[in-house]
């Protein structure tokens, strides 16, 4: 079966359920993109303010097989075309994940077709992968999303040093709760993007987390409780509150900090190339500041389309096929792993 690996396309049906987003794509080759299917919950979860577990597994249970089928159509393959199957296994919501992982086990064993499991996060780094052809490791990543804030780098294909991490909320996470908190809903990063173009960043000075010991580590709970103080403070002194005001000025704050970090590993590391991943790099304010640093250092800077930012399956196939080439096989015990770590093998 795998023989002719390095002269054969390798089409990939790739599968993603870990958390609001049921997705499925076709990747040949880990770099072209077929096809791209995303449902997304995100208007169902709005009603509540965020995710809620249950619903989202319901969600994917309902969807997953249309996406599917979508995803092979939209490609002009039928099952008989594809060469493997990934799927996203961990981290993430379990219950959401086991849906996808289900459907991969079983077309898998129905078909005949071999399967590989895929981490989250390597997905996220390797969409960038897709639109920039002639990207290879090494190369430093800085994966922002809902539920990670990782400072990665990606040595080789699937090997991965983690240099940084949030040690509270993950990035996107602490966009949602501002949003909240200045009445956006959810989910925040787009609708906090959005207001802060009327907003002044310089307006409030909210603080620039620093962690002593874990140089690139993250944290942003204490921004979040200086946001929250903050508009505490306006409520009690009557003073009105400046929504794109608070926007700007809290995404300058987190911006700063990434771009800080980033920078700082460029520099120690000596990396030419940096990348940056997940749905808060779909964020056009962190992305030109991000572009403007690199520029000044003469460091190649690479970014996903917004659509490849946030949850999708075509990352899942990038990723997949590297693992799939390495010869890595998951067997019909997958399991979901909803705190897999990145770099760590959970079959
Ligand atoms: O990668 P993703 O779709 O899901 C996870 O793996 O978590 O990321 C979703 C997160 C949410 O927190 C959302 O608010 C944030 O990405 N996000 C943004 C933007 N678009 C999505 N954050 C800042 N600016 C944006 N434009
Ligand atoms: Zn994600």
């Amino acid at each position: 079966m795998m023989n002719n690996t390095d002269t054969k396309q390798i089409r990939i049906l790739a599968i993603e359920s870990s958390c609001d987003e049921t997705a499925a794509a076709v990747v040949v080759n880990g770099r072209d993109l077929r096809s791209n299917v995303i449902s997304s919950q995100i208007a169902l979860h709005t009603l509540y303010g965020g995710v809620v577990p249950e619903i989202a597994s319901r969600k994917h249970i309902e969807k997953i097989n249309q996406v599917i089928e979508q995803a092979l159509s939209d490609a002009q393959m039928t099952l008989d075309d594809i060469d493997a199957i990934g799927v996203t296994y961990g981290p993430g919501l379990v219950g959401a994940l086991l849906v996808g992982v289900a459907e991969a086990k079983a077309i898998s064993f129905a078909r005949n077709i071999p399967l590989v499991g895929v981490h989250h996060i390597e997905g996220h780094i390797s969409a960038n992968y897709i639109e920039n052809k002639e990207l290879e490791p090494p190369f430093l990543c800085l994966v922002v999303s809902g539920g990670h804030t990782h400072l990665v780098k990606v040595a080789d294909y699937g090997k991965y040093e983690i240099l940084g991490r949030t040690r509270d909320d993950a990035a996107g996470e602490a966009f949602d709760k501002v949003a909240r908190a200045i009445g956006l809903g959810y989910p925040g990063g787009p609708k906090i993007e959005k207001v802060s173009h009327e907003g002044n960043p310089q307006a409030i000075d909210f603080p620039r987390a620093k962690i002593a010991d874990g140089v690139y580590d993250f944290s942003f709970s204490g921004l979040k409780s200086a946001v929250l103080n903050y508009l505490n403070g306006c409520r009690m002194k009557d003073i009105p509150i400046n929504q794109a005001d608070v926007a700007a000025s809290f995404q300058k704050s987190v911006t700063d900090v990434l771009v800080e970090h980033a920078m700082r590993a460029i520099d120690e590391y000596h990396m030419d190339k940096f990348a940056i991943a997940g749905g808060v790099a779909s964020n056009g304010v962190i992305r030109e500041a991000m572009r403007n640093a690199c520029e000044k250092r003469g460091v190649k800077f690479y970014h996903p389309s917004p659509i490849l930012c946030t949850d999708n399956a075509a990352m899942i196939g990038a990723a997949a096929y590297y693992d799939f080439i390495s010869g890595k096989r998951a067997g019909y015990d997958l399991n979901a792993i909803p705190n897999l770590k990145l770099g760590e093998s959970g079959y």
